[in-house]
């Protein structure tokens, strides 16, 4: 397809459907246009005849689906004139939250759970140069806080709760949408706030135009000829959401206190879109469900190992639970199934190392031992 313009990132593809006056300063570092990726092997050995699409949002600059909607807050925080970002994180908000602010020269304050974010992430912050404050708490007890702060002193908060945030994560949809020429029939992602289930539900519900008619033609990008200019869409999915079992608020019915699993990213007891995820469930005809710390790692070991994607243990909750709900037919045969893989694997190396069992092997550095240790895998 001729470009006819290089690609910058989200807010210049999709100007026209974003809140962004012409004028702004943009602040953006190429997010966006994450690849789709068709899984072969676990399909064929689940023996389902079932299509299974990962949109791999690990590939955004900061490695997470969070810069997507980070550029439109960052972005709309500058052109209103902001001296300073604020947010709570599990870790990933916070690694972008950081990014953005450097790149447009403004303080970031992020405040995280002490001991309780993947090294990664905590590294991004860093070294972008945030100031990051660890509080004896965790998540929750931080957005509350963030809040708090929020009304005293001169700091724009940049989590979910952020409207900006949801108008840039629903780009995701739209993306899916140009590149199946169609909405697929399910669409799986973990859920911690809950605001990316929320924005991808903005963005397929604004595709199918709401009643008013499908949208079409909107592409900055090419000369309109993209599927994404031509789809026309009249079908939303059904949504599901997956909680890690010992932090499904959506499973309990209310909020949990003390929340705890293995995918510290959704490591969530009182989510911040909680009226919005269940009007997304209805509206959608789609489910919340759960999955256990085993289901998730399970799940991110075997795309890692049989399909070469490699992503953080909470994106995986919404593969573990696609599989489940797969095999068990509540996902029939023939379905389009996205999962998206919120964050990418290196994220969390602690995690995916102290899983790794075996895999490292040591020998002499001479023939005899390294040919030993080929042949024995061959
Ligand atoms: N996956 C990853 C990798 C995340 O980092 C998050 C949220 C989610 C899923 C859940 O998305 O909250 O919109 O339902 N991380 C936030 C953070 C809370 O601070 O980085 P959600």
């Amino acid at each position: 397809m001729p470009f006819r313009v290089r690609y910058t990132g989200l807010i210049s593809k999709y100007m026209d459907l974003l809140p962004i006056s012409d004028d702004a300063r943009v602040i953006g570092l190429g997010e966006g246009n994450t690849p789709l990726i068709r899984l072969t092997r676990i399909p064929r050995e689940l023996g389902r005849d079932v299509d299974i699409y990962v949109k791999y949002e690990g590939l955004n600059p900061t490695g997470s689906f969070k810069d997507r909607g980070m550029t439109v807050a960052v972005t709309k925080a500058v052109d209103e004139g902001a001296k300073a970002i604020i947010c709570a994180s599990t870790g990933n908000t916070s690694a972008s939250a950081a990014a953005y602010a450097a790149r447009a020269g403004t303080t970031c304050f992020v405040l995280i759970p002490d001991g309780k974010i993947a090294l990664g992430k905590l590294a991004q912050a860093v070294m972008h140069g945030a100031r990051v404050i660890q509080i004896r708490g965790n998540f929750d007890d931080g957005m509350r806080l963030v809040k708090e702060v929020a009304e005293q002193s001169p700091v724009t908060i940049v989590n979910s709760i952020n409207p900006y945030r949801l108008q840039g994560q629903k780009t995701a949809a739209f993306e899916i949408i140009e590149e199946l020429g169609r909405a697929p029939d399910y669409h799986c992602l973990p859920v911690g706030n809950a605001g990316n289930i929320t924005a991808h539900w903005i963005g397929y519900s604004e595709w199918a135009g709401g009643g008013d008619g499908p949208l079409t033609g909107a592409c900055n990008f090419c000369d309109g000829r993209c599927r994404f200019a031509s789809a026309i869409v009249d079908k939303r999915p059904r949504m599901v959401g997956y909680q890690a079992a010992g932090s499904a608020p959506f499973m309990r019915g209310g909020p949990v206190d003390d929340p705890e699993t293995v995918a510290t990213a959704i490591r969530i007891g009182h989510p911040q879109s909680w009226d919005q995820a269940h009007a997304v469930q209805r509206e959608s005809d789609g489910w919340f469900d759960e999955v256990t710390d085993d289901e998730i790692l399970a799940a991110q070991r075997m795309l890692a190992n049989h399909e070469g994607v490699f992503c953080e243990p909470a994106s995986a909750a919404s593969l573990a639970g696609a599989l489940r709900d797969i095999e068990s037919g509540r996902i029939p045969g023939g379905s389009t199934v996205v999962c998206t893989l919120t964050g990418h694997g290196l994220k969390d190396p602690d995690t995916a190392i102290a899983q790794s069992g075996g895999a490292v092997e040591t020998v002499d550095a001479e023939l005899g031992a390294v040919r030993q240790a080929i042949t024995a895998h061959l």
